[in-house]
């Protein structure tokens, strides 16, 4: 008998935009069935700071998926943000007992744990623990070393940690809008899930979810997660800067950037540069014009040094020259006109918008960057849920990689 398809949902409470993907998966096969999205009002640089706000946008942005898809919600997959979100590399090595014995699950469990025996500040817990790769005596590079021979078994992984009071947070959100809460994950790794193909994590690249006030960084490589990072800037500020340098209202000024904003100044030949656009002013005056030049002259500098604090991140982290699949900028933020120019030359790299494609259901509503981190959750879910998970654009992606990173979790009593 056919299994029934299970629902699986994606919730990103982000400090602009509360998003909602649910699939359905039957037998390793999945489809995307309904989606929602809600303004959000009561988070500060990705972290929940009016509960009863953010409460009342889950459940806007729920109801909205589960009537497009013509089901009900129970459970979630949920996104972690904020600037205290911190990550780091660790090491871990344990001898194998006996003569050149097969390395076994229970050994595998051990060493992670020895790796991830680190102090932790008070009132931070870990998030996450991505293993890198494993070395079995000499042997490095290896992504699974069960039942392999040998005396001595090491492990780098990447930890994320956060305030336990964030989490706590997001997971009291969620039940008050009425769902339980299946995992929680950190947001720029869900966007990696959605927006990055298996060559990307292998040769090398960095994703960039560009959000409302937060920024936050993954660097991949050899299939693994390096480095993760998120800083305190977003497309709020472009938005801000237009607002107070052309003296008019945040929400006019957050609309003239989607519609005029360019990032790039050789992008406009001179003809678009002498645009006018009419902007409203505050406080019951006329309304001005002015050209797409003096626009571009506001956002343009705020692009570069955004920018290039994430450059001084990935440069920090020594994977300058490392990337080479590039950069994949995604988030809503992603969407300013000109944004990819500027970052290619502030990280002379290859840089493109990443979005969640080639995944059956709902393609247009959800190939835009601003989805990336709720389709990713999806996709994070449906690995653990039902281990192998097939998409038309990538057959059966990251399938070992992923359900080995939630038994890790599970080891440690994370989630
Ligand atoms: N067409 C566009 N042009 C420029 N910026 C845009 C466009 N569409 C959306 N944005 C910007 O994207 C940002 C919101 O992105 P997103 O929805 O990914 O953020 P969020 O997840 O709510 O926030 P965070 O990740 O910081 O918690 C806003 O600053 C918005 O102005
Ligand atoms: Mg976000």
């Amino acid at each position: 008998m056919a299994k029934q398809p299970t629902p699986i949902v994606g919730l990103d409470i982000g400090t602009t935009n509360v998003r909602v993907v649910i699939a359905e998966a039957t037998d390793g096969e999945f489809e995307i069935v309904g989606v929602g999205e809600a303004e959000s009002r009561g988070l500060r640089k990705g972290v929940i700071s009016k509960p009863d706000l953010a409460v009342d946008a889950i459940k806007r942005a729920v109801e909205a998926a589960e009537r497009m898809a013509g089901l009900t919600v129970t459970e979630v997959y949920v996104a972690l943000g904020g600037t205290q979100i911190k990550g780091f590399n660790s090491e871990g090595m344990i001898a194998i007992p006996g003569r050149q014995r097969e390395v076994s699950r229970e050994e595998i469990k051990r060493v992670i744990e020895t790796a991830c025996a680190v102090p932790i500040s008070a009132g931070r817990e870990v998030a996450d623990v991505l293993p890198q790769e494993y070395i079995v005596d000499d042997q490095d590079g290896i992504d699974d070393p069960l039942g392999m021979l040998g005396s001595r078994l090491a492990v780098s992984v990447h930890i994320v940690t956060s305030p336990v009071a964030a989490k706590q947070n997001v997971i009291t959100c969620v039940n008050r809008a009425g769902f339980h809460v299946a995992d929680v994950t950190i947001g720029q790794l869900a966007a990696g899930e959605a927006v990055l193909t298996d060559d990307d994590r292998e040769y090398g690249s960095a994703v960039v979810n560009i959000g409302g006030e937060t920024t936050s960084l993954a660097i991949y490589q050899r299939g693994a997660v390096w480095h993760t990072e998120v800083f305190p800037i977003g497309g709020s500020h472009f938005t801000n800067d237009i607002a107070f340098g052309l003296r008019t209202p945040i929400p006019e000024a957050e609309r003239i950037k989607r519609e005029h904003g360019c990032a790039y100044r050789p992008r406009l030949t001179p003809e678009i540069a002498a645009d006018l656009i009419e902007v409203p002013s505050v406080g019951g005056r006329e309304p001005r014009t002015v050209t797409r030049q003096l626009l571009c002259d506001i956002v343009e500098p705020r692009a570069e040094e955004m920018l290039a604090h994430v450059h001084a991140g990935i440069r920090a982290a020594g994977y300058e020259r490392q990337l080479s699949s590039g950069i994949v900028l995604t988030g809503g933020g992603a969407l300013l006109d000109g944004l990819v120019e500027v970052a290619e030359q502030v990280f002379d790299a290859p840089v493109r918008v990443g979005l969640p494609e080639g995944i059956d259901g709902l393609a247009e509503e959800i190939s835009q960057p601003g989805f990336a981190t709720a389709v990713g959750l999806v996709l994070h879910g449906l690995r653990l849920s039902q281990g192998a998970v097939n998409t038309t654009r990538n057959p059966g992606r990251r399938v070992a990689g992923s359900s080995m990173a939630g038994r890790v979790k599970s080891w440690l009593g994370i989630g």
